[in-house]
């Protein structure tokens, strides 16, 4: 997830002969067809790259544009936009230093540091991995050997939560192991340029070029090795990620605007040589830093990498064979560092079919899930699903996870349904939240990870809500695709 979709009606030129269907392309770089769109749609951009005619909101009251502001502490300035054919809902997050009324305290702190490097088994000449970490066997995964079917869930902001809020991370891993969920999805990157801020979680700040990452100041990696201290004592695996592909948190365009300057295109993170080199140096960092803890199940290369980001779009040159380059050096790169963790993309699970016009299926964000699943250092492959925002129906959605079980079948490799979720106001959660699930377990999918979970924590309270979160106020939704739905998938262990 995501600030993929900006709403900006009128962007384009109005010089058009034909206009563009419902859910059509109607502008984005290289795009050279209609650019207005039929009646009650609206070309909207989706990113630099792909702007689409998505129905407008209905003026029916109650149904129509809502846009709130939060303020809440994160290192950057974020929009989420969330659309549905029905609602468009957008939340604006701001820094806004001074605004926490959480306190410092520095107690817990000492504690927090030395839990990761808890003694392990290494990988020893005979080249075998630690039971305890996640392993592979075909479409399944593996732990303490035994199958690893799993429900997990992402939570983004467990890292974010300070100073010192480590009573919060422990309420929201409490949470998160009490509700039955296996596997959490938590950034492993926050890129931040500007003067630090205490409660503003930051691992490489980007106020020089090269970065540098703060690996023992309280705002840096101290953070989130509570969180994998605290995943390892409760039994959690978790899936890190080591960049984002949108502005959240930094992302690639920071980098690229940081080395590259004014000019750079968002792919030149997957070229560039002191972009790929900055990069390494993170990732070396991390690896290192947690390379021994049982608490990681895999390593991610991005969150969500595409040819284009959040402010910054593609060159012409961009493709599935650059990304796929690029993921091929970076988890080599990895595997040479850790040969025991698991690897994977982290993609959205585009697939690049010739023939195919859906832009989810023609390569058009520059993906090919089935390249990069292939390769011989990623050891799954992740998929995501937004099938709204992406112009395809919540039914469509079912037939997306069956693409992907396919795809698992066809490379004999496990395949992880890693984001998705149906949005509160569409009225359709319990309908396809049902489905999807039944449609996961019928089929060859080895991780079901909704995006996202929700919690309620002491300092910061009630985890920040796009719409897709479910918290255990929920209750029929949180009993039923939470806490059943994770007994449901570990039931395939047996
Ligand atoms: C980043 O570095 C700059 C320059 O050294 C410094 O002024 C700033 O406070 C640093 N920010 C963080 C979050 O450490």
């Amino acid at each position: 997830m995501k600030a993929k979709i900006v709403a900006a009606t009128s962007v384009l030129a109005a010089s058009v002969a034909a206009q563009q269907t419902t859910w059509g392309q109607c502008g984005g770089i290289g795009w050279t067809g209609a650019t207005s769109c039929v009646n009650g749609a609206a070309c909207t951009s989706y990113n630099a790259y792909y702007y689409q005619c998505i129905p407008a909101p209905t003026t029916t009251a109650g149904r129509t544009t809502t846009t709130t502001t939060r303020v809440v502490t994160t290192p950057t300035t974020t929009s989420r936009v969330t659309m549905t054919s029905r609602t468009l809902t957008t939340s604006t997050r701001t820094t806004t230093p001074g605004t926490s009324s959480r306190t410092t305290t520095t107690s817990s702190r000492t504690s927090s540091r030395t839990t990761t490097t808890s003694t392990r088994t290494t990988t020893g000449a005979s080249g075998s991995c630690p039971t305890n970490f996640v392993s592979t066997s075909g479409k399944e995964f593996r732990l303490n050997g035994k199958k690893f079917y799993f429900a997990g869930s992402n939570a983004y902001y467990i890292p974010m939560y300070g100073p010192n809020d480590f009573g919060d991370m422990d309420a929201a891993l409490d949470a998160f192991a009490g509700s039955g969920l296996k596997v959490l999805r938590t950034w492993g990157f926050a890129d931040f340029a500007g003067p630090q801020q205490d409660y503003v979680t930051v691992f490489q700040n980007w106020s020089t070029v090269p970065p540098t990452i703060l690996e023992t100041q309280e705002a840096g990696l101290p953070r989130l090795d509570h969180v994998i201290a605290g995943a390892e004592a409760r039994g959690i695996k978790i899936i890190l990620p080591f960049v984002n592909n949108w502005g959240d948190y930094g992302g690639i365009d920071l980098y690229v605007q940081k080395v590259v300057g004014s000019g750079g295109t968002h792919d030149a993170f997957y070229t560039n040589t002191a972009i790929k080199n900055i990069y390494k140096n993170y990732v070396k960092t991390i690896v290192n830093r947690y390379k021994n803890s049982p608490a990681i199940m895999a390593w991610e290369l991005a969150n969500e990498i595409r040819c284009a980001g959040t402010t910054l779009s593609a060159s012409s040159s961009c493709n599935p064979s650059v990304t796929t380059a690029w993921a091929k050096e970076m988890s080599e790169y990895i595997k040479s560092l850790d040969p025991c963790h698991l690897v994977a993309v982290g993609d959205e699970g585009f697939f690049n079919i010739a023939g195919r016009s859906e832009y989810v299926y023609n390569g058009g964000p520059g993906i090919d899930n089935a390249a990069l699943t292939a390769l011989a250092s990623i050891d799954f492959g992740t998929f995501h699903m937004y099938p709204i925002p992406w112009g395809m129906s919540w039914d469509w959605g079912n037939q997306w996870i069956l693409d992907h079980a396919a795809q698992a079948d066809t490379l004999n490799k496990p395949m992880v349904f890693e984001e998705y979720g149906v949005t509160r106001d569409s009225g359709l959660r319990d309908t396809y939240h049902q489905q999807y699930h039944n449609t996961v377990f019928a089929n060859s999918i080895a991780g079901d990870m909704f995006w996202q979970f929700g919690t309620t924590v002491p300092n910061w309270g009630k985890s920040y809500d796009d719409g897709y979160s479910i918290y255990p106020s929920d209750t029929y939704e949180w009993q039923t695709f939470v806490v059943d739905w994770a007994a449901k998938m570990a039931s395939k262990n047996t």
